[in-house]
Formats: C-alpha cells, sequence, structure tokens
C-alpha cells in the first residue's frame, strides 16, 4: 500500500490535509516535523510528503526548519502555505513579510503557464479561480530550479514547481473546500506528480486488521469496555469479527443513558455479534452514590469511579484476561508539531479501569483511523447506523443534564423531553446541521396552566450546537417551526413540564454542556 506523510508544522489544518488524502483512497500519516528525518521517510516507505501550514516566519531561527535533504533524496514534495515557503528557503530563494498585504480568506488564483512539467500540478484548473488564503509571508525570490505557477494580486508567487525534483508548493490551502479547485490539485500531486496508487479501502483494512489481531492475540482473552459510543461500538465489532468469544465487551448501564439507550446498545451487539457481550444493570448504586450530589465535577468523580467499582464486581465473572482494547481513534494519538512535546493522549471511553484489573497489553485496533473512517468501518461490520452515526454523548451521560439533584423521576422526565427533540431534528432532517443536540433539566419551576388547572412544572432547556471541533460552537439557528413543534409536544407529552426554552449562548463564552 502507498503511502504519504504529512509533516506537521504546526498549521491549523494539518488533519484536514491527511483527510483529504484518505478520502482520495491514499493512506496518509500525520507526523511531527522534528519526530522524524529524511532517511527514515525513505526507510519508512513513504511515497510522498505534503508540509503543512504553521504560524511562524521561516526566516527566524527559532522557527521550525527541516533538513533541506528532503528536497534532494529524490520523493516527490508538496508544501502548503508555511510548507511552501519553508521549500522556497530550503531550496535557496527569500521569504518575507507581506506586512498589511498579507491575505485571509477566499482570494482569487490566477494560473501562469510554462509550457514546462511543472504545469502538471495546475492542470485542469481554470485561468482563474478561488482559493482559500491564510497567510502574512510570501515567496519574494524564487529558488533556482523552480518556476512560477500561479499569482494573486498581491501575492506573485501562489504556486511553485521544480519539475525535475517533483517539489511543489502552495501558497493557499488547497485541502480547504473553498479553494474551489483544490482537491484536484492535490490529485495532481498525488497520482500525477508522485504517481501513487489509490489503494487504500475499508475493506482492506478490515481484512488487513482482522489477521493482523488474530495473529497478535491467538487465543489470549481481551477486555472491553463497551460505552455504546461510536469509536468503542466500532472496536467491540472488529475485536468480535477477529476473536469471538475471546472478546469480553463489557456495557455498563449506568442510569444515566438516554432512552432506550441501553436496548439500542444490547440490541446491536447481543445475538449478532459473536462476542461474550455482558450488560451490567448498575442505576441503583449510581443513583445512590449520586444522590444529594449538585456539584458536575464531583458528579463526575463518582461516576468515573463507580464505574472501576462496577468492574472490580464483575471481575470473577469474567475470568483471567490478559489484554484490554480500547477504541482511540487517530485524532487521539496525533502527536502535535506543535510544542517539542510529543503529545500523546491515552484515551479511555469511560471513567477508567480498576488497578486490579492487570493487563499485559493493550490493543487499539481504530487508532489509524480518523472518526468517518471509524464508522464507516461500522457501517461495513454491519452496525446499525443509529449507533454509528449518532452524535457525541458524554461519559457521565444524564449525570451532566439535570441540575440540582439527581432522581430516577427527573432522569425520565428529561429522558422523555430530549427524546422528543432528537426525534423532531430527526424529522426536520436537521442531523447534519445540529453537531449536538439535546435536552437538559433545570430545577427551576414555574407557574404554567394546562387544560383549566395551575401547573407548577419544570423548566426543560434546549441546547443544540454547531461546530467542527468542539473547542468552540456556534448555537444553532433551527427554524423557529421545529422550536415550535418540539415546544408543544413536551409540554403536551410530559406533564411534570411546563416550560420550554432555547439555548442561544456559543462556546465561548458558554460551554456545550450545562454542567
Ligand atoms: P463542553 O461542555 O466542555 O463539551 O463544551 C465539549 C464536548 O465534550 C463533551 N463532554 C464530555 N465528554 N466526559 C465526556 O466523555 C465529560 O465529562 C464531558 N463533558 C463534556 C460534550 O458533550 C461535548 O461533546
Amino acid at each position: 500500500m502507498d503511502k504519504v506523510l504529512v509533516l506537521d508544522f504546526g498549521g491549523q489544518y494539518d488533519q484536514l490535509i491527511a483527510r483529504r488524502v484518505r478520502e482520495m483512497s491514499v493512506y496518509a500519516e500525520i507526523r511531527a516535523y522534528n519526530k522524524i528525518s529524511p532517511e527514515q521517510i525513505i526507510e519508512e516507505g513513504y511515497k510522498a510528503v505534503i508540509l503543512t501550514g504553521g504560524p511562524n516566519s521561516v526566516y527566524l531561527d527559532e522557527s521550525p526548519h527541516y533538513d533541506r535533504k528532503l528536497i534532494e533524496i529524490g520523493i516527490p514534495v508538496l508544501g502548503i502555505c508555511y510548507g511552501a515557503q519553508l521549500i522556497a528557503w530550503m531550496a535557496g530563494g527569500s521569504v518575507d513579510s507581506a506586512g498589511s498585504s498579507g491575505e485571509y480568506g477566499k482570494t482569487e488564483v490566477t494560473v501562469d503557464k510554462t509550457d514546462s512539467e511543472a504545469d502538471i500540478l495546475l492542470e485542469g484548473i481554470p485561468k482563474d479561480s478561488i482559493c482559500w488564503m491564510s497567510h502574512m509571508d510570501y515567496i519574494s525570490g524564487l529558488p533556482e530550479g523552480f518556476m512560477k505557477l500561479a499569482h494573486t494580486e498581491v501575492c506573485p508567487a501562489a504556486a511553485i514547481g521544480d519539475p525535475q525534483r517533483k517539489i511543489f508548493g502552495t501558497q493557499f490551502h488547497p485541502e480547504v473546500t473553498h479553494t474551489v479547485y483544490g482537491k484536484q490539485i492535490m490529485a495532481n500531486f498525488l497520482f500525477k506528480i508522485a504517481g501513487i496508487k489509490a489503494d487504500w479501502k475499508m475493506d482492506d483494512f478490515i481484512e488487513t486488521s482482522v489477521q493482523c489481531i488474530r495473529e497478535r492475540l491467538k487465543g489470549k482473552k481481551v477486555l472491553l469496555a463497551l460505552s455504546g459510543g461510536v469509536d468503542s461500538s466500532v472496536c467491540a465489532a472488529l475485536l468480535s469479527r477477529a476473536i469471538g468469544d475471546d472478546l469480553a465487551a463489557v456495557f455498563v448501564d449506568h442510569g444515566l443513558l438516554r432512552k432506550n439507550e441501553g436496548d439500542l446498545v444490547e440490541a446491536a451487539f447481543r445475538n449478532r455479534f459473536d462476542m461474550n457481550f455482558i450488560r451490567i444493570d448498575a442505576e441503583d448504586r449510581f443513583l445512590t452514590k449520586l444522590s444529594g450530589v449538585i456539584d458536575p465535577e464531583i458528579r463526575r468523580k463518582i461516576i468515573g469511579e463507580e464505574f472501576i467499582r462496577t468492574f472490580e464486581d464483575i471481575s470473577e465473572e469474567i475470568g483471567d484476561i490478559n489484554v484490554l482494547a480500547q477504541g482511540t481513534i487517530y485524532p487521539d494519538v496525533i502527536e502535535s508539531g506543535k510544542g517539542d512535546s510529543s503529545v500523546i493522549k491515552s484515551h479511555h471511553n469511560v471513567g477508567g479501569l480498576p488497578s486490579v484489573m492487570r493487563f499485559d497489553e493493550i490493543i487499539e485496533p481504530l487508532r489509524d483511523l480518523f472518526k468517518d473512517e471509524v464508522r464507516e468501518v461500522g457501517l461495513k461490520l454491519g452496525l446499525p447506523k443509529e449507533l454509528v452515526m449518532r452524535q457525541p454523548f458524554p461519559g457521565p451521560g444524564l449525570g451532566v443534564r439535570v441540575i440540582g439533584e439527581i432522581t430516577k423521576e427527573k432522569l425520565d422526565i428529561l429522558r422523555d423531553a430530549d427524546a422528543i427533540f432528537r426525534e423532531e431534528i430527526a424529522k426536520a432532517g436537521l442531523e447534519a446541521v445540529a453537531s449536538q443536540y439535546f435536552a437538559v433539566l433545570t430545577d427551576v419551576r414555574s407557574v404554567g396552566v394546562k387544560g383549566d388547572a395551575r401547573t407548577y412544572g419544570y423548566t426543560v432547556v434546549l441546547r443544540s450546537v454547531t461546530t467542527d471541533d468542539f473547542m468552540t460552537a456556534e448555537w444553532t439557528r433551527l427554524p423557529y417551526e421545529v422550536l415550535e413543534r418540539t415546544s408543544l409536544r413536551i409540554t403536551n407529552e410530559i406533564e411534570e413540564i411546563t416550560r420550554v426554552v432555547y439555548d442561544i449562548t456559543s462556546k465561548p463564552p458558554a460551554t456545550v454542556e450545562w454542567l
């Protein structure tokens, strides 16, 4: 399988570059610029390198630089933004600050034909088109052997190339969808310039993983804490195909799940996948521990600890287990190029596991996949769509969506309201617009009138946010009709609720969850 290296210089679109490459059925990996040498790039068999953008200026000593051997070892290179400037700099060209003439956002770019092989990079792109720019510095002097392939009004070298050495650069970002012909440019680089084969397919991934897992584990017993979220569910399905009954998938129903969620997870796995599926009904023990606890951080701690205690209690039932499986995915493990530290998160989908359970090994079969790829694998393995495409749900569940004391009665009220909201979003076809949407039960009661009677019921909050990364989020501009229908249904169908309000706060200053 041909693979491409995305060399990370700390740009904001690094993951996007790798995803775009993979969308074209080419396997791509991201590595920090200071974690791999040109010799290793060759040794490890990469067929092309893409240098990412980054916030620095190449002409400053303290900025991230790279061994200039990269452009001499015969591997095709595409530099993007900072990466393009770095190529020019390494090859002996000049880079300067554009001062107030930096470009940001959609910008018209004009192709300059050179009638040489360098034109391949922009082949099939009209003379003028829109690209996405985000730069303060620019390539002010071309290095020897390079040709100018495009310009904008203020950027004289918006794309450059040396066809002999197969080294190319774009000042703009082809990986961003606003660059109208960005995909074409990346395809030109990968297939026409680097001659890469598009042979990265999810079916192959599944087959290869299954074989590797079987060989590696050879009859060992594996434990997976199954939360019912996308990653751990897909992990369970993949392991089931590889090792069947040797997998013990433990699903703890803590009583803080959404309406019918426990049954959905159980129905998806029990009798449909070959594995030892263990569902633990732990509602009472969790709710007892949470009784009277108002502080959200203490709740999170209690829930995490109770997970551990629950696992301890069933460890005898499961027997001796050598291997722990985790649903870690690629964005959790990428080393960041932004600092010198390599940040590798160890990701627990549920609140950690007991130290009394000792494992010889950890297996993370999804650690090379992006979320959308994980979903594709899940569907191919036969998991139901509603499980695979679901929105994120926090580990502490509804424990962070009930303000004031948590009781079973309040959780049931919240579950019903939340289910109605989700149904109405689905009916309106808005699941792709709203990244996360749910109800929160407040402890504010207010007066209402139902029939001829005065009521004094709960206030429920509807929350919907739109975001790519959940670090920042906009409140979703849901149509009034959807809000109205949801409000009417909630107040009609749930006796205890008198009032429905919609949260119109973005993150920041608010967070996504209320607690
Ligand atoms: P916040 O509320 O921090 O949420 O803006 C960002 C994303 O993280 C989820 N979230 C959690 N997930 N355990 C989790 O596993 C938690 O304690 C937790 N708190 C928030 C939240 O649902 C959103 O997707």
